[in-house]
C-alpha cells in the first residue's frame, strides 16, 4: 500500500485528489518518525522525505525538478542528437513519437521531449507516478521548459495493460522505449546517490519486465529500444537487431521499420 502524508493542511483537498488519482492512502504525519522514505505534500509540492531523522540532521528529500540540477544541465549541455539515447530512438529531422513504457521519474522522457519527440509516459508505481506528475505540473509553469513539458503526457497504470496495439494501425506510435529497473548488487547500492536509493526503495525491481518486450513490439511502428546495464542479458533473452553500448548503459534496438514519417 502506498501512503501520502499531507504536511500543509491548506493542501488537504489537493492531497485527497492525489490520493484518488494515484491510489494512495492518506497517512498521519507521525509516520515520518518511521525509517525509510515517505511521500509528503507540503508547500514545495510532492517529495519523498526521509523518515526517522535525528534532531539537527538534514532530512534527505527527493523531488522531480526539470528546471534545475542534473536534468537541466543535460538539457543545456547534454549533446542533443549526438547522445546515445537519441541515436537509439532514431531522432533526426524527423522526431518520432515515443511511448516511454517505464517512465520512472521522467528523466529519459524529458530528454526525448527536449529533442522534440512527443512522449506518452506510462508509470505504474503510485508514488513515482504522483512525483512525476507533480514535477510535470511545476515544469509547465516554467516558461523556459513549458513547451518541452507539454510534449509529455503521463498515464498512470501498468504497461502490461496499457501496451495494446490500437485498432487502427495509423495510430501506432513510432517507438516504444523500455528501461526497467535491473538487478543491483550490494557494491553498486553503496555507491548510488541518496535520491537513487530512495527511488530503489520505493520501486524495488521489475521482475516481470521480460513480458514487456513482445507487447512493446506489437505497439511500435518502427522500433523498440531497451535500456540495459552494460553487461546484462538482453530483455526476455531476445537478441536485438543491434546495440549501442556506452560507458554505463547499453541500448538494445529491435528494428521493425526505418524511423521516418508514416506513409501517407
Ligand atoms: C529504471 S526506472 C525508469 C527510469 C526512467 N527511464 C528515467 O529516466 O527516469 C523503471 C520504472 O519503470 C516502472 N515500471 C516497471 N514496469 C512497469 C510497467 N509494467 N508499467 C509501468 N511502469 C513500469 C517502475 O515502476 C520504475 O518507476
Amino acid at each position: 500500500m502506498s501512503l501520502l502524508i499531507c504536511l500543509d493542511h491548506s493542501k488537504d483537498s489537493e492531497a485527497l485528489a492525489l490520493s484518488q488519482r494515484f491510489s494512495l492512502s492518506l497517512a498521519d504525519e507521525s509516520l515520518l518518525a518511521e525509517p525509510g522514505f515517505h511521500l509528503c505534500l507540503d508547500e514545495q509540492g510532492l517529495s519523498l522525505q526521509q523518515g526517522n531523522v535525528k534532531p539537527g540532521k538534514k532530512r534527505t528529500q527527493v523531488q522531480v525538478d526539470f528546471s534545475q540540477g542534473a536534468v537541466a544541465h543535460r538539457r543545456k549541455f547534454g549533446g542533443g542528437q549526438g547522445q546515445d539515447i537519441a541515436k537509439a530512438i532514431g531522432v533526426s529531422a524527423y522526431k518520432p513519437t515515443v511511448i516511454d513504457a517505464t517512465a520512472g521519474l521522467g528523466r529519459d522522457s524529458f530528454v526525448l521531449a527536449t529533442l522534440g519527440c512527443q512522449v506518452t509516459a506510462y508509470e505504474r508505481q503510485p508514488v513515482v507516478a504522483a512525483l512525476l506528475q507533480d514535477g510535470l505540473n511545476r515544469g509547465a509553469l516554467d516558461p523556459e521548459i513549458s513547451d518541452i513539458i507539454h510534449r509529455i503526457h503521463l498515464e498512470f497504470g501498468s504497461s502490461h495493460e496499457l501496451l495494446v496495439p490500437p485498432s487502427d494501425s495509423a495510430l501506432l506510435k513510432d517507438v516504444v522505449y523500455l528501461d526497467p529497473m535491473f538487478e543491483h548488487d550490494e557494491k553498486a547500492k553503496a555507491q548510488v546517490k541518496k535520491d537513487m536509493q530512495a527511488f530503489r526503495q520505493v520501486v524495488g525491481q521489475d521482475a516481470d519486465a521480460d513480458d514487456l518486450l513482445s507487447r512493446a513490439l506489437a505497439c511500435a511502428r518502427c522500433r523498440v529500444v531497451v535500456k540495459r546495464a552494460r553487461k546484462a542479458r538482453p530483455l526476455a533473452d531476445r537478441e536485438p537487431t543491434y546495440s549501442l553500448t556506452g560507458k554505463a548503459n547499453r541500448f538494445d534496438i529491435y528494428v521493425k521499420a526505418k524511423v521516418a514519417p508514416p506513409p501517407l
